[in-house]
């Protein structure tokens, strides 16, 4: 423990960012570096458990710090198995006047995206177990009227028994509701046709194409569209999935991307077969149903969750849904800097009573 840290607390200092967290916390090691800061994991001697901890520093800048907003109301919103679960929020230097945020969650070994490109061998079990997992936490978000929007394999959490857990809400969304263009929108490699092309409503089968592009990348160990823009990106899909008809690009309102489609040469569909020749044949019957580029005939989560591919694990009493929508009203207000750390304040005081 560094004796300069206040009372009650412990400090260390990781590159140029310093940790000033409660005692009951341990630090163990850095896990990861996100795009506010260290994540650490700590020993937590309250609950005698190792838990992660994400530091985050406030930046004046009213969109960050509603996506820190999002990410903990909703993380202190969920209470599902494959979905990262919050024990802690600190507020530091003053709860009421703070500059740096401390969330802790569960801890995990790994993220799918390291894990992807190890040596680490994956089976079709494991495979099978991890895409269940993905899709029954996908099916209890929708069930709250929640869309993940940046689901990649980065934001999914393992462990080395293969316990899978969601994290990355920053981004969520409300179904339904009409996207801003000028939003930064999911990772382009596991973005779906209809964002690619500016479709402007969030649905729920934008999250199903991510998770079939997670799939496949579990199966092939590379990325399914690895793409440098939507024209790339229209050309690969086209590749892959052979000639789009007009009618499952009904969602395309871009003259030029039309243009461009309708010029492309004719292209039978690849089978899955030829790409992943030693998938389970399950497996890949799935990924179809996933990977298709009208999200109408897109398959759901529920629908997914009961393909055979699942047989020996889909139990409907076992995969709950939300028992209330989530409360997106608080993203209607066009609050103030303050507003929004105040209502950040709130969430953090429902841990400290
Ligand atoms: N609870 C956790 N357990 C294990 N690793 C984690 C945990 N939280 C974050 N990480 C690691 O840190 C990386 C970045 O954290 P993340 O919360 O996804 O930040 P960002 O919101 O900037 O993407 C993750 O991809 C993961 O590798
Ligand atoms: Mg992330």
């Amino acid at each position: 423990m560094d004796e300069t840290a206040p009372e009650g607390k412990t400090k260390f200092t990781i590159g140029d960012s310093t940790f000033i967290i409660d005692n009951r916390y341990e630090f163990l090691k850095i896990i990861g570096r996100s795009a506010w800061g260290f994540a650490v994991s700590a020993i937590d001697h309250k609950i005698n458990s190792r838990v992660s901890i994400k530091k985050i520093t406030t930046e004046e800048d009213l969109d960050e710090v509603k996506n820190i907003l999002r990410e903990i109301k909703l993380l202190n919103f969920f209470n599902h198995e494959n979905i990262i679960k919050m024990y802690n929020i600190e507020l530091y230097p003053d709860t009421r006047n703070y500059n740096d945020l401390y969330i802790v969650t569960d801890l995990m070994e790994a993220d799918l995206h390291r894990v992807i490109r190890s040596e680490i061998e994956l089976t079709n079990e494991h495979i099978q177990y991890l895409m269940y997992q993905l899709l029954r936490g996908v099916l209890h978000m929708h069930s709250a009227d929640v869309i993940h929007w940046d689901l990649k394999p980065s934001n999914v959490l393992i462990n080395s028994n293969c316990d899978l857990k969601i994290s990355g809400f920053k981004l969520a969304k409300e179904c339904g509701k009409a996207v801003k263009i000028d939003e930064w929108i999911c990772a382009r490699w596991y973005r779906s046709p209809e964002l690619m092309l500016n479709c402007s409503v969030f649905t729920k089968k934008a999250d199903i194409w991510s998770c079939g592009s997670i799939f496949a990348e579990l199966l092939g160990r590379s990325p399914l569209f690895p793409c440098k823009d939507s024209v790339d990106f229209l050309w690969c899909i086209t590749q892959l999935l052979g000639t789009t008809s007009p009618d499952d690009i009904f969602f395309i309102d871009s003259p030029a991307a039309e243009t461009y489609i309708a010029n492309l040469p004719d292209k039978e569909k690849t089978s899955w077969s030829s790409l992943y020749p030693n998938a389970d044949p399950l497996a890949l019957d799935l990924l179809d149903k996933m990977i298709v580029i009208n999200p109408e005939k897109r398959w759901a989560a529920s629908h997914c969750l009961e393909h055979p591919y699942f047989k020996d694990l889909h139990d409907i009493e076992d995969e709950p849904l939300a028992s209330e929508s989530f409360n997106w009203d608080f993203e209607n207000c066009e609050p103030s800097i303050g507003a929004v750390k105040n209502l950040i304040y709130e969430e953090a005081s429902k841990f400290h009573h």
